[in-house]
């Protein structure tokens, strides 16, 4: 694909380095591994999707760098990826095209992906977010950000972390752009609600 020169293997591996580096000690569930699982996610899907994969999986790398809720509310994504790439020597044309890949993949953001590589790096972070992974995430975030696990009282938005599976984790099968991300988030969707089961039947 056009442009698909400019992204080496060098630097899709300066990147790797440079993700360990900036989400070492994260303990909110955006940590090392957690991009690791996206990028991993985003390559499945690609077999099966006409996409550039270079820039899919020089996105999928960088998607959380700058993310707000790891820089107190602040999104510094464009800054901190553009200095990055820059320092690599990066082509402008990149960065542009990583940078409106990684703006449009947030779920609170509520942004629409665009390009098909858009929609690959999504698909592939919301896969992540959900299924049994996606129950250790969420209790983890919820964690570091002192939320209580579940609250009988109170089921409104963002009240605790059972909650959070109705605001957001129960929706995103539905969400899904790619056909291999739909058949893999039909599985861990119906994971997650035999789990709820489990745990209303022990709460209760
Ligand atoms: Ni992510």
């Amino acid at each position: 694909m056009k442009n698909d020169h400019l992204i080496s293997d060098d630097l899709i591996k300066k990147t790797e380095e440079f993700v360990l580096k900036s989400f070492e000690k994260d303990a909110s569930g955006h940590d090392f591994f957690h991009i690791q699982r996206v990028v991993l996610n985003a390559r499945k899907i690609c077999r099966t999707e006409q996409a550039n994969e270079r820039l899919v999986i020089l996105s999928a790398w960088l998607h959380d760098v700058g993310d707000y809720k790891l820089h107190d509310g602040i999104d510094r994504s464009e800054e901190l990826i553009t200095a990055f790439l820059q320092k690599e020597n990066t082509d402008n044309s990149i960065i542009e095209k990583v940078i409106k890949i990684v703006s449009e993949v947030s779920f609170s953001k509520g942004n629409i992906p665009g390009s098909i590589e858009a929609k690959i790096v999504q698909d592939a972070d919301r896969l992540d977010a959900i299924g049994a992974i996606g129950i250790a995430r969420c209790f983890a975030y919820g964690g570091s950000s002192g939320n209580l696990i579940y609250n009988p009282y109170n089921q409104s938005k963002n009240s605790s972390s059972i909650q959070h599976f109705y605001d957001k984790l129960l929706i995103l099968k539905d969400l899904m752009h790619t056909e291999t991300a739909r058949s893999i988030a039909e599985k861990r969707h119906n994971f997650m609600e035999l789990y709820l089961k489990e745990f209303y039947t022990e709460v209760n």
